[in-house]
């Protein structure tokens, strides 16, 4: 296994993502500050799932009970870093229904941390940079999205490191830096990347 064919597989995967495709177009477009609400209601219009679940959230009683006909309006309502967060969780809600692939690797444990990692690091954002506190809580959402796509690509790769960590007493990373010469950190950061390329965003 190498990094480029592991980012080739995620290129052609398109439709059968690890993440839907649909997070990192929404988390570049709310980066982009020239990007508009527009482009926003694009983007979620096109999966209907997450269009429904966000219609319902801005229809709720914490946002006043009233029936919201469209994604502009919602995203009017309820603002672009709350819109992040919303397709992010949803997003982790369809990845939980889905089967793992490797045998040591636990979607339920990953969901654990990740959501710990994320609470934890919009706690500390509240306290030093306020206005970044929901941009962090999508870092610590994805920082571990790397995992997935072994989990789906590589499954046996991610079991061997999975057992050399446990075995040894390594972090994870270490063990797949012994085992592949790169880590999950670096896989998903090139998931990110080859996600954002897609031409649903263009
Ligand atoms: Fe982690």
């Amino acid at each position: 296994m190498d990094l480029r064919s592991l980012e080739i597989k995620v290129s052609r995967s398109e439709n059968l993502p690890v993440l839907p495709q649909i997070v990192s177009q929404v988390l570049t477009l709310a980066d982009d500050p020239n990007a508009s609400a527009r482009s926003m209601e694009r983007l979620i219009e096109a999966d209907a799932a997450i269009a429904a679940k966000i219609l319902r959230v801005a229809s709720s009683a914490f946002y006043g009970n009233t029936p919201v006909p469209t994604i502009g309006r919602a995203i009017s309502i309820l603002g672009m870093n709350t819109i992040r967060a919303l397709v992010v969780g949803i997003a982790y809600q369809q990845i939980m229904s889905g089967r793992t692939q490797s045998q040591l690797f636990s979607k339920v444990d990953f969901w654990r941390h990740c959501l710990a990692t994320a609470i934890a690091a919009r706690v500390l954002g509240k306290i030093l940079m306020p206005t970044k506190a929901d941009d962090l809580y999508c870092a610590g959402m994805l920082h571990d999205v790397g995992l997935l796509v072994l989990d789906r690509f590589a499954p046996g790769d991610l079991d061997s490191a999975l057992k050399t960590a446990m075995e040894d007493g390594m972090p994870l990373y270490q063990a797949e830096d012994m085992l592949y010469g790169f880590n999950h950190a670096m896989i998903g950061d090139r998931f990110h990347r080859t996600a954002s390329r897609s031409p649903i965003i263009a």
